[in-house]
């Protein structure tokens, strides 16, 4: 047993033994990989936590009784409605997670509780079912934090999507917290600068990136996109850039959100696309939520197609699930691939099956294809110190020895990708 668990019992009151402040860390008293960042969850109401008690693992809103959702205006019109059944979820260990959005610091808008304890999941452990390592902190207000993991692209999924291109230079538009780039540099490439509209995105960019040029821009004011034209030339220095890659928000074009066709947020992609007409990168990629394919009956789709092949890019639409490639969660998401030179492969290497939903919430099975099952929630993040609902800290020490599972190697980087990859092929 992982020697933190005699703690569970003894956590009564909001603390955390083992809390470290960060003028220790910043005295470099502790090696940075002895710690663990943001594992802090948000706080619940009493009637929250009424209604997460009700709900068993695998569970969501149908499990809860009526007298408690009589309690609420919007569980009763969920409850006429019929509303999704991911709403007040509770996650499965032994499946990957529901998808990770921007609100999982709320119990009501998709599968964020614990699947062992009564409490939300925390920072930390939605940003390992986003396939974040361990060492990448998120910093700025709590509810950016919750931005910047929720609207990530996955590193891993990311990395499966830059290892279609020869490793090169990179500059990422829209950049948030870094998921997409982090991705990158794990498949080699070096990004030399990325920008975003938002302070606190920028800073957790930075932070996590020391070696990038981060431009705080909106893409929205000319001036700030010249600007950061300007930025761009400089950094390359005369030099070719090999990949543009952006995820450029998403609000419009997502299944979640009213797809608004008049959402000025959806002009942004074309924004990029300006850049790709004056930066002529020898490969772009967009991307997106697989809404974006049903936007306004697909024209949005067919003018970024359009606008790619008259710079003369062969143009690729990749929709992938991001199980496939080691991330313990069920996400989907949309990369519009264009390159110069060559045609681009329709799928990158999946290296794990993907779950197929049956006729229930429960009823999922494996893809009948030959390969090793996808990541799970609690190969994620069995070995997280328990916390209680509202509480855990911003840095806490982090022992070894916790670490029980592969996935977990990879997250604290005590071993590699291609190593991980490799035994669970063996381990079929
Ligand atoms: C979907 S997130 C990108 C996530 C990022 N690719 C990652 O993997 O972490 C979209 C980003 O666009 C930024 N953004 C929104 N409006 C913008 C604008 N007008 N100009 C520049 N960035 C903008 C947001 O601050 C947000 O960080």
């Amino acid at each position: 047993m992982l020697s933190y668990m005699i703690l569970h019992t003894r956590i009564e009151t909001c603390f955390l033994v083992n809390s470290i402040s960060q003028s220790v860390l910043d005295s470099e008293m502790l090696n940075p990989s002895d710690v663990l960042f943001n594992h802090t969850c948000s706080t619940l109401s009493e009637l929250d936590m009424e209604m997460i008690r009700a709900v068993p693992e695998g569970g969501n809103w149908q499990n809860i009784p009526t007298h408690v959702i009589k309690k609420s205006a919007r569980l009763t019109q969920i409850r006429k409605s019929g509303g999704r059944t991911t709403y007040y979820g509770r996650m499965k260990d032994n499946l990957p997670s529901y998808t990770i959005n921007t609100y999982f610091n709320r119990p009501g808008n998709g599968t964020f509780i614990h699947p062992k304890q009564d409490r939300l999941i925390s920072m930390r452990e939605a940003a390992r079912l986003q396939s974040f390592p361990d060492r990448f902190r998120f910093l700025g207000s709590r509810s950016s934090r919750y931005k910047q993991i929720g609207n990530a692209v996955p590193p891993l999924l990311a990395g499966a999507v830059a290892k279609l291109f020869k490793p090169g230079k990179v500059v990422d538009l829209f950049s948030g917290a870094g998921g997409l780039s982090e991705g990158f540099v794990q498949a080699g490439h070096e990004v030399i600068l990325a920008a975003d509209s938002n302070s606190n995105m920028c800073e957790t960019y930075a932070y996590n990136h020391p070696t990038t040029k981060v431009v705080q821009a909106d893409m929205h004011v000319q001036s700030d996109s010249l600007k950061l034209l300007e930025e761009i030339e400089r950094a390359l220095a005369g030099k070719q850039l090999d990949v543009l890659v952006g995820g450029p928000p998403c609000q419009g074009f997502s299944t979640a959100g009213n797809r608004n066709a008049s959402d000025s947020r959806n002009r942004l992609v074309f924004g990029m696309l300006d850049l790709v007409r004056s930066l002529q990168p020898d490969a772009v990629v967009i991307e997106n939520v697989p809404g974006l394919k049903r936007m306004q009956n697909g024209a949005v789709l067919n003018a970024i197609d359009n606008l790619l092949r008259i710079e003369e890019y062969s143009v690729a639409v990749l929709v992938l699930k991001a199980e496939e490639f080691a991330v313990p969660q069920r996400r989907r998401r949309i990369f519009v691939v264009g390159q110069k030179e060559r045609a681009i492969p329709t799928t990158p290497k999946k290296y794990l099956a993907s779950i197929v939903r049956g006729r229930t919430r429960n009823d999922v099975s494996l893809a009948t294809e030959n390969l090793p099952p996808p990541v799970n929630v609690s190969e994620a993040i069995s070995d997280l110190p328990p916390i209680l609902s509202g509480c855990g800290d911003d840095i806490i020490e982090y022992q070894s020895d916790w670490t029980d599972t592969d996935y977990q190697r990879l997250m604290r980087e005590s071993i590699s990708f291609d190593y991980f990859i490799a035994k669970r092929t063996e381990q079929g």
